[in-house]
């Protein structure tokens, strides 16, 4: 169809998607609707992003008024006050001293931005031979060169090129063990020690950063084993190595308080954050450090001389700042955090219900998210994408990758809009 022809999708099968388009029209609340005017239950918070639901007309008002205030202004050498107030109201929330914010407009940019703080950071305190970064196996940090080199899924990283080099990977924790096991899974911590591994092959003093995400999202909500992250953090303290947590789709509430890191009490050294910042009503991504990061490395450089060679045209955008701000004020005045945990249990105990369905797999969860692995079909990813066609058709929209479905209602869904999910699940998956 002409009309399709000349905008290339973003992972999507795009000879496909055109003969058979699923276009949105419309998005309010907790529903979309397609160009047939069909209603359409978003069960992935559009893509983990708006977690207050669609269309908050609060956010819609900052961001006006905001841009007849003051439309954009130069990042470089220049502010104005939304970035530090958007800062301040994060330092709020995140835990510890997580209290220094660098802006960038995407997750992917986040993470790009954390891997070069781990390195100005050991390089200021003489330690430029820190290089290394662990990722992990089936981890996703986005797509720009550094997320992709720390990238453990293999489709989004083999035609790329080999990518930074000097990145090695950790096991990942997904276990027969734990299989249909809700929450923190029983079995694995010990998959913590593959960092020590790398640590005793590689040496200690070579590795900057082990980045992970407290619970792998995109690739199936794998919720880390009990006692796993802390382990982590103690191999990172004992070597001198950061600790980075990309909490790009766990932050903000999904796990029922403000971050990971504190659903499972683990502190970071640095966070990446994005999707639910401004509730997706504009792209924006920061990165969250501890002070005394931001203090060595503020502090090496020289009186006048920039201290981080690194940032964006749209680093702190003013309307950014001001869909951020709106956001943060509604998570906090309406207790949107505790009223994730509280909803939690049960769509937690929906989803699971799901398991005597014979396709199913496997289910994880945690707090407002879950994977659900389908047996695959023909090839892999096949079954998947029938999954995600049928679902359209039955009114759900998904995120699926390769065979699982993933789930992440907004925040403020309610009981009603989990049985809907649910409910259209089993019917779309039964006999599948
Ligand atoms: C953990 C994680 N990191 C990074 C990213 C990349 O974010 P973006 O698509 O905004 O670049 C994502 C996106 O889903 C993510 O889940």
């Amino acid at each position: 169809m002409a009309e399709f022809e000349h905008y290339w999708l973003p992972f999507t099968p795009n000879r496909s998607f055109k003969k058979e388009p699923l276009v949105l029209s419309r998005a309010e609340g907790l529903y979309f609707w397609n160009e047939a005017g069909e209603r359409l239950l978003d069960a992935c918070s559009g893509l983990f992003c708006c977690a207050l639901g669609h269309g908050r007309r609060e956010i819609l008002d900052a961001i006006t008024a905001q841009y007849r205030e003051l439309d954009f202004g130069p990042s470089f050498r220049y502010a104005h006050r939304g970035g530090f107030e958007l800062a301040s109201a994060l330092a709020e929330i995140t835990p510890g001293d997580l209290d220094r914010f660098f802006f960038v407009n995407s997750g992917s940019e986040a993470v790009d931005t954390a891997l070069k703080i781990a390195l100005l950071y050991h390089r200021v305190r003489g330690e430029g031979q820190r290089q290394r970064f662990v990722s992990r196996e089936r981890s996703y940090h986005g797509v720009n060169f550094g997320g992709v080199s720390l990238s453990g899924m293999p489709r989004n990283r083999e035609d790329f090129g080999p990518g930074l080099p000097g990145v090695v990977h950790m096991r990942h924790t997904h276990l027969e063990a734990n299989r249909f096991q809700p929450g923190c899974g029983a079995h694995g911590s010990e998959l913590a020690l593959d960092l020590q591994r790398l640590v005793d092959t590689y040496g200690g003093d070579s590795i900057a950063a082990c980045v992970v995400e407290p619970i792998a999202g995109s690739t199936g909500a794998l919720v880390p084993p009990v006692g796993y992250l802390e382990r982590l953090r103690e191999i990172c303290d004992r070597h001198g190595i950061l600790l980075v947590f990309d909490e790009v789709i766990t932050g903000f509430g999904r796990t029922g308080k403000a971050f990971a890191a504190q659903s499972f009490g683990v502190l970071p050294d640095m966070m990446t954050v994005a999707k639910a910042l401004t509730n997706g009503a504009v792209p924006m991504g920061g990165v969250a450090v501890r002070n005394g990061i931001y203090d060595e490395i503020t502090n090496a450089a020289a009186d006048d001389a920039i201290e981080f060679f690194h940032g964006y045209t749209y680093s702190a955008h003013p309307l950014a700042c001001a869909a951020g701000l709106a956001t943060q004020r509604i998570y906090r005045e309406e207790g949107i955090f505790e009223r994730a945990a509280e909803l939690a249990p049960y769509f937690q105990e929906r989803v699971f219900g799901l398991r005597d369905l014979p396709v199913i797999e496997d289910i994880r969860g945690y707090g407002l998210l879950a994977g659900i692995d389908l047996a695959p079909g023909d090839r892999p990813g096949a079954r998947g994408t029938a999954a995600l066609r049928r679902l359209f058709a039955g009114g759900l929209v998904v995120r699926v990758t390769a065979d699982t479905v993933i789930l992440a209602p907004a925040l403020v869904a309610e009981r009603e809009h989990v049985d809907q999910i649910c409910d259209t699940l089993r019917e779309a998956l039964q006999g599948f």
